[in-house]
C-alpha cells in the first residue's frame, strides 16, 4: 500500500496515488516527491518556494529558457481564436507557415514536413513512411528496419524496436518482427575524456555492410540513428560516421533517418545537426523544442523525392493513409511560430556554438571528481559517466538526481549512473558555471 499522505515539508497535493507516474521510480517519488510549481528563463521554483537551476532545458525542450511570455501570449491568442480545426482535409495557416520555416532550417531536399504530436509519433511516422515509400514503389520486400544499441526514439512499437536500450525493450516481448541494430558507438578505452565528436569509431558506420550482406539490400527499408544519442547518456557520433552511414545507405538505396528530437533547434548549434555534420538524410524527426516544450508538437521533414513519390494516382484519394487528431494542432503551430521567431530574432543556435566550448571547458574542470569515469561533450550537451556502486547499478546516478533537486537547487537528468547536462541555450557563462559547481557538489555529495 502506498502512503498517501503528502511529504511534510512539501506543500503538494495531498493524494499522490491516482497519478501513475511515466518513466518514474513512482513508489519513492511518492515518499519524497520532487514537485514544480512554476519556471522562468534558466530556473523552476519549488512547490516549498525554492529557485531550482535547470540544467535539463526541462527535458531537452525548452531551449529558449521556460514560460517565455511571447510563446505564452501566441498560444493564448490562438485558443481564442481557433482552438481545433480537422487536419485531416481540411487546414489551418498556420500550420503551412510552420512547415514551410521547419523545412528552411532543414537541409535542401527536405522539403515537406508532417505533423504529429511527440517524439515517439515522429520516429514511429518516418519508419511508416519508410515502408510506405518503398512499398508503392514496388519495392515491397524491403520492410526491415536498422537502429542502433543504445539509441532511443520514444515508445511506440516502432520506436521501442529499433531503440536500443535494454531496459526500455525487455518488458515488451517481441516487439515488431524484422528489426536489426547497429552497435553502439561508444567505446571508453578509445573515447573517454573527449570534448566534442571523438576521433575513435567511424569504421562502426561499416557494420551496416555486414547487415547488408546478412539480410540483404533488398530487404532493407531504412536506418534510424540519432545524431547524439542523448537518453542513453549523451553519446556524440564519432567523426566521419555519419558521412560513412550516408555513403553506405545511399549506395543500398535504403532510406537514412535522423532522429533529431533532441538535437534539432538548436542543442548541436544549427536548426538541425545534419547541417553540422554536412550530411543529409532522408528524413529528420523532430519535437520538444519545436514548441519550446510549450506545447506538445512533433514531426517528420521528409526529403522531396520521398514525398513526391506519393503523389500518384487520382487526386481524390487519400495519399499516405497516417495522421493524429492533433496533427499541427492550432495551438501547437501558434507556439511552435513564436518559438522560432525567439530562436531566430536571439541568435540562440548561434549562441550555442558559442556556449559550446564554455560547457565543454567547465565539465572537464570535474575530471578528478571521485567515481567520475568519463565525461562527453557536443553542443550544449555533457554526459558525465559516474562509477555505478556495486551490485546497485543506477542508483548513484538516482541520488545525485535526488540530491542536486532537494539539496542544491538543481536540476539533472539522468541515464542510469550518467548525469546528462543541457542547459536552456538562453543560458550565460555565469549560468554554465554555477551549474557545473552544483553538479561538483552533487558529485561529492553521492561519492
Ligand atoms: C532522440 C529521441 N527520440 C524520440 C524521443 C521521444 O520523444 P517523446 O518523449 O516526445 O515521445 C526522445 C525523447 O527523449 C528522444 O530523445
Amino acid at each position: 500500500m502506498l502512503d498517501k499522505s503528502p511529504a511534510s515539508a512539501v506543500s503538494a497535493p495531498n493524494d499522490l496515488a491516482a497519478f501513475w507516474m511515466p518513466f518514474t521510480a513512482n513508489r519513492a517519488f511518492k515518499r519524497t516527491p520532487k514537485m514544480i510549481a512554476g519556471a522562468k528563463d534558466m530556473h523552476y521554483f519549488t512547490t516549498d518556494g525554492r529557485k531550482v537551476i535547470d540544467g535539463a532545458s526541462g527535458m531537452w525542450c525548452t531551449n529558449a529558457g521556460h514560460s517565455r511570455d511571447a510563446i505564452a501570449a501566441a498560444i493564448a491568442s490562438q485558443a481564442k481564436e481557433l482552438d481545433f480545426s480537422p487536419p485531416f482535409q481540411f487546414g489551418q495557416p498556420k500550420a503551412f507557415e510552420l512547415a514551410t520555416r521547419i523545412a528552411q532550417l532543414a537541409p535542401a531536399g527536405l522539403e515537406q514536413v508532417f505533423f504529429c504530436n511527440s517524439g515517439s509519433e515522429a520516429g514511429d511516422t518516418a519508419l511508416k513512411i519508410a515502408l510506405a515509400y518503398h512499398a508503392i514503389r514496388g519495392e515491397g520486400t524491403r520492410t526491415r528496419l536498422i537502429g542502433r544499441e543504445r539509441g532511443y526514439h520514444g515508445v511506440g512499437f516502432g520506436g521501442t524496436a529499433v531503440g536500443g536500450i535494454g531496459a526500455n525493450r525487455k518488458m515488451f516481448g517481441n516487439l515488431i518482427a524484422g528489426v536489426d541494430h547497429l552497435p553502439a558507438t561508444y567505446d571508453r578505452d578509445k573515447q573517454a575524456f573527449t570534448k566534442g565528436e571523438p576521433d575513435y569509431g567511424a569504421h562502426l558506420a561499416d557494420e551496416l555492410e555486414r547487415l547488408v550482406a546478412l539480410h540483404g539490400a533488398n530487404t532493407i527499408a531504412a536506418v534510424i540513428v540519432e545524431p547524439m544519442a542523448g537518453s542513453t547518456g549523451v553519446l556524440p557520433a564519432p567523426k566521419g560516421y555519419l558521412q560513412r552511414l550516408r555513403e553506405i545507405t545511399q549506395k543500398h538505396g535504403i532510406l537514412l533517418i535522423f532522429d533529431e528530437v533532441i538535437t534539432g533547434f538548436g542543442r548541436l548549434g544549427y536548426g538541425f545537426a545534419a547541417e553540422r555534420y554536412g550530411v543529409t538524410p532522408d528524413m529528420i524527426t523532430f519535437a520538444k523544442g519545436v514548441t519550446n516544450g510549450a506545447v506538445p508538437m512533433g514531426g517528420v521533414v521528409v526529403r522531396d523525392t520521398v514525398h513526391d513519390a506519393f503523389m500518384t494516382g487520382p487526386e481524390h484519394v487519400v495519399e499516405l493513409f497516417h495522421g493524429y487528431t492533433y496533427s499541427a494542432h492550432p495551438l501547437a503551430c501558434a507556439a511552435g511560430l513564436a518559438t522560432l521567431d525567439i530562436y531566430r530574432d536571439e541568435k540562440l543556435f548561434e549562441h550555442a556554438r558559442q556556449l559550446e566550448t564554455v560547457m565543454a571547458d567547465a565539465v572537464m574542470t570535474l575530471k578528478g571528481q571521485p567515481n567520475v569515469v568519463d565525461i562527453r561533450t557536443v553542443g550544449v550537451t555533457a554526459g558525465i559517466d559516474l562509477a555505478p556502486i556495486a551490485d546497485a547499478p543506477g542508483k548513484r546516478g538516482y541520488d545525485a538526481m535526488n540530491a542536486g533537486f532537494h539539496d542544491h537547487d538543481l536540476m539533472l537528468r539522468i541515464a542510469g549512473d550518467t548525469l546528462a547536462l543541457t542547459p536552456p541555450l538562453i543560458a550565460s557563462d555565469a549560468d554554465i558555471g554555477e551549474i557545473i559547481d552544483k553538479v561538483g557538489r552533487v558529485i561529492r555529495a553521492v561519492a
